[in-house]
């Protein structure tokens, strides 16, 4: 038996109103609201006339478990918790968020001129929540000027515009105006609801995954870190409403949608990264797992194994120390406002967490016991404690690294509210 996916907190009884339009990609919507449906979103979906020609109401309403809307004259069901004598402006009232997707070229002409002739286009007008497109359609009909000049009309106006991709379409032609894939879709509808949380307006920079350090033009030496904790970190900040860097060495990783992917590999490429984007910036979570050291020197050509060879010996030197360094940087110019390290260890835990802890200038320590199968390395669960300067231990039981990201993200905006009361 596999287990059901986990809720998105952020999305959590959220409403969220989808609306789809006439286009092939209507089908790809149907993923889309059973996926916000299974993150734990209530998801109200409007259809067009010209979207019924490709998929059935009966596909939203089975994966939604809700009532489809697609008559401005037939009243909205009860059940839904909504008014049900006028459905548009019942649904636009209690909705989150309003996101059209795919929206057709015509609904987009439509939105920009205020037009209101079916159910959608009501609800777009009446509804209070902000507004997301994801137009869908030919290259030509995108780069259409009348079509450009709606999708201008509509973002100065505040709508958020998922810019569609480049891309095959149905028809054979390639172009720019593809939906972007269920994933993306969500990550843009995290980025609007998240964006006023308790990070809004902050800077969060984020490092993930492990370093990669040369021994010659095709070896390295690396280790066991996937990068899922720093990933989940950054998805956590930007859930609540945080500007991410994420600083990465991780990147066959889905990117968080909305953050700011700087590639690294080795220590010293992950050092000046990092140096760089704290910078101005409010949090650092130094979630990679950093080397130590790397090969003395790098050879230009492959080495080669001689046929008396026996074994070859390798010669380490030290790496950077990153946050010894950032400690340094912050003395002079006081950024990063709240620096969080990791501690990866397989033997006396909280003691050489704690020694890290002071010995680096941290706010917060997340110490991180790899000993245990189903916590540190690779897997998507984590058993942490979490130790700050005042001497407090939290320990947190086994969760995911989504959850324990969610926590960490929440006593770093705690931090971050005591500096700006006590400043
Ligand atoms: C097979 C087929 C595919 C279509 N695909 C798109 C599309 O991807 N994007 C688009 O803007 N219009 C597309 N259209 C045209 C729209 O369906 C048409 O403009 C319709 O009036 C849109 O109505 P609506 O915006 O109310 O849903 C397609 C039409 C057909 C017949």
């Amino acid at each position: 038996m596999t287990m059901a996916p986990e809720k998105i907190t952020l999305l959590e009884n959220k409403r969220i109103l989808l609306g789809v339009t006439g286009s092939i990609a209507a089908y790809k919507t149907v993923d889309l609201a059973s996926k916000l449906n299974q993150a734990g979103a209530l998801v109200d979906v409007i259809m067009t006339e010209a979207a019924q020609q490709f998929v059935t109401p009966l596909a939203f309403q089975s994966v939604t478990g809700r009532a489809v809307y697609t008559d401005l004259w037939q009243p909205a069901s009860a059940g839904n918790g909504l008014p049900t004598h006028i459905a548009h402006v019942g649904l636009g009232e209690g909705a989150d968020l309003l996101v059209i997707a795919p929206a057709t070229a015509h609904t987009l002409a439509k939105l920009a001129q205020g037009l209101a002739d079916n159910l959608l286009t009501v609800t777009a007008l009446a509804a209070r929540c902000p507004l997301m497109i994801a137009p869908a359609m030919d290259g030509g009909m995108y780069m259409h000027p009348a079509t450009q000049a709606n999708l201008q009309t509509l973002q100065g106006r505040g709508v958020l515009l998922v810019e569609p991709e480049e891309g095959r379409f149905a028809s054979g032609l390639v172009g720019k105006g593809r939906l972007p894939e269920t994933p993306t879709l969500i990550g843009h509808v995290r980025r609007a609801l998240g964006g006023t949380g308790r990070l809004a307006g902050r800077r969060v920079v984020v490092t993930a995954g492990g370093t990669a350090e040369a021994l010659d033009p095709v070896r390295y030496i690396t280790n066991r870190s996937s990068g899922k904790q720093g990933y989940a970190l950054a998805q956590a900040a930007l859930d609540a409403g945080a500007t991410v860097t994420l600083i990465t060495s991780a990147q066959h990783l889905p990117a968080p949608t909305g953050a700011h992917i700087v590639p690294v590999d080795s220590a010293r490429s992950l050092r000046d990264a990092v140096l760089h984007a704290v910078q101005g910036a409010d949090v650092l979570l130094m979630a990679a797992a950093v080397a130590d050291f790397r090969p003395a020197q790098v050879a230009e050509q492959k080495i080669k194994k001689q046929d008396n060879d026996t074994g070859i010996t390798l010669e380490l030197t030290r790496n950077p120390d990153i946050l010894l360094d950032v400690k340094a940087q912050r003395t002079t110019d006081g950024w990063p406002r709240v620096v969080v390290g990791f501690a990866a260890e397989s033997e006396n835990l909280l003691a050489n967490a704690r020694d890290k802890l002071q010995r680096k200038g941290l706010d917060l320590m997340v110490a991180n016991d790899i000993s245990a199968a189903d916590a540190g390395f690779s897997v998507d669960t984590n058993r942490v404690t979490v130790l700050d300067v005042q001497g407090g231990q939290q320990p947190l039981e086994l969760m995911s690294k989504t959850r324990v990201s969610e926590l960490i993200i929440e006593r770093v905006a705690a931090l971050l509210t005591d500096q700006t009361e006590t400043s």
